[in-house]
């Protein structure tokens, strides 16, 4: 019983599976498709709309530290990402990368977890996108009723229309081919970071030195004290919870953390990549680093340009240039980040199915949805069935506390990762690696704790919401995955000693 939950994939049978005629993608994607893949689905709600929030409510001027822990965190969960996208490139990141090492128990778990972080990360941004158009249409006179301006501004029935129409239109895109996917983001992208830069560029003009002061505000008692709403760390501890200070800087960067989600997105497509070995890695960290700097950039320029009490929580970085008096600015701005939300929904809907098909090919999840179109080459049922259901979410979600149950699946899955870079050298040194993580076992620890630390940061309810998730995702194992699992059939004895020398494949 217990070594049928720890039965790992053979990593060759991994790769082996995507040469199936019926189950291959196509391979047409290149560094440079990944870089903007990576960048396109990074800077998105995070920058354009939390900045704002936790700037105000936690951090003060020193968001811009908390991106820059968050940034090293997720460097850290890159280096583990990257040796192991460039090991195993088949489709479903962590999950497949876990399947290999950890075994199919831990791999559901994480698969499970990244469905979670996929589906919600695409509804929170199209909740987001949707609020923009809205400025935007505000703008020029025209108003959606209340009714179809989603949840937070609707009494009693609330559906975001637009949203959930968003994710409609994406899901079309993307049964269509990833090709023409990568194409509209390269376009999408382009705007978007154009946008980033005009905010650093030109803000940077309208910066006044005394809205940095105190640029780390002074410790004060937070509203959350003593309900679940405070962060777990504060709670375990009984410590007094408070928001800014110190600690208030690790509050924002789990928030903010939201931000960077996505480079581990740019792994899932290891499968449908050109030369996977060289481009995966160059891929992840070059889209890492390029967002982060912008990132700390726009914080620092907007905490400048606005005293952060003043920021506004639904449109910062476009209000600030309103309060500046400069509102031909802050169109453009809100046009930019509706435009760069569009990538990022469809980049985290495009992630969300290349798990869902990989999780279903293994015989977890129904074969049925393993199947590509004969002609598109893509896994079209994954993706009409979750994209149906996320325009569900999407249209009746409202945006804060869902980003934040993102946050804690995504680094539980870096948790995982990085653990099995460890194993994986341990019970595979064979395997080629075009990347190698450096100062192993070293980094990949200095990754369990940071992303650990990260979430314990989060509040106590995420945890409890977190854990709900994962129950369930338990039973579903327990009930369906385990019985119909490939490995299953061919169940042997578990080994006593070492595993074989694997089979030689040089070909
Ligand atoms: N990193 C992405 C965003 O900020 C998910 O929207």
């Amino acid at each position: 019983m217990i070594s049928t939950l720890f039965r790992t994939k053979n990593v060759e049978q991994s790769i082996r599976d995507t040469e199936e005629p019926e189950q291959a993608l196509s391979k047409t994607l290149s560094a440079l498709d990944l870089t903007v893949f990576g960048v396109g689905v990074i800077i998105g709600t995070g920058i354009f709309v939390l900045t704002g929030k936790v700037a105000k409510e936690n951090a003060g001027p020193a968001v811009s530290l908390a991106f820059v822990v968050a940034g090293v965190v997720c460097a850290l969960a890159a280096l583990c990402y990257a040796e192991f996208a460039s090991t195993v490139p088949v489709a479903g990141s962590a999950y497949t990368f876990s399947y290999a090492t950890l075994g199919e128990l831990p791999a559901w778990i994480i698969g499970w977890d990244l469905v979670l972080e996929f589906a919600l990360g695409t509804a929170v941004v199209a909740v987001g996108w949707s609020g923009y158009i809205r400025s935007l249409l505000d703008n020029a006179g025209w108003h959606l009723p209340a009714s179809l301006g989603g949840r937070d501004g609707a009494h009693g029935f609330g559906f975001d229309i637009l949203a959930a129409v968003l994710v409609l239109v994406l899901t079309a895109v993307l049964v269509v081919g990833v090709k023409l996917s990568a194409r509209v983001t390269q376009l999408v992208v382009a705007v978007k970071v154009t946008v980033v830069l005009i905010v650093i560029v030109a803000g940077a003009f309208f910066v006044t030195g005394a809205n940095y002061r105190p640029f780390i505000p002074p410790a004060q008692s937070a509203q959350a004290a003593g309900t679940l709403k405070a962060p777990l760390i504060q709670l375990m501890f009984g410590w007094t919870p408070s928001d800014f200070g110190v600690m208030g800087i690790f509050t924002a960067a789990s928030v903010v953390f939201f931000a960077f989600i996505g480079f581990d997105i740019v792994a899932t497509t290891a499968e449908e990549t050109r030369n996977p070995q060289r481009d995966m890695p160059r891929g992840i960290l070059g889209s890492l680093f390029i967002c982060t700097a912008l990132y700390v950039g726009v914080a620092i320029v907007v905490t400048g340009m606005q005293h952060y009490r003043d920021l506004s929580v639904d449109a910062p970085l476009a209000d600030a240039f309103k309060a500046i008096g400069h509102p031909w600015y802050a169109g453009v701005i809100s046009f930019g980040a509706a435009v760069g939300l569009t990538s990022v929904c469809m980049i985290l809907l495009l992630g969300q199915t290349r798990v869902f098909f990989a999780m279903s090919r293994d015989g977890l999840l129904p074969r049925f949805f393993s199947r590509v179109h004969p002609r598109f080459k893509t896994p079209h049922r994954p993706t009409v069935l979750l994209g149906g259901l996320i325009a569900v979410v999407a249209g009746f979600t409202s945006l804060s506390e869902l980003a934040e149950l993102v946050n804690i699946g995504t680094l539980f899955a870096f948790i995982v990762v990085a653990i099995g870079v460890v194993i994986l050298r341990r019970t595979r040194p064979d395997l080629p690696r075009s990347f190698r993580t450096p100062f192993v076992p070293v980094v990949p620890a200095l990754s369990v704790c940071a992303s650990l630390w990260l979430m314990l940061n989060l509040p106590a309810e995420t945890w409890l919401r977190f854990a709900i998730w994962m129950a369930i995702g338990f039973l579903v194992y327990f009930l369906y995955g385990r019985a119909h699992s490939r490995l299953a059939p061919q169940e042997k004895p578990a080994p006593t000693g070492p595993p074989p020398p694997p089979e030689r494949n040089d070909a």
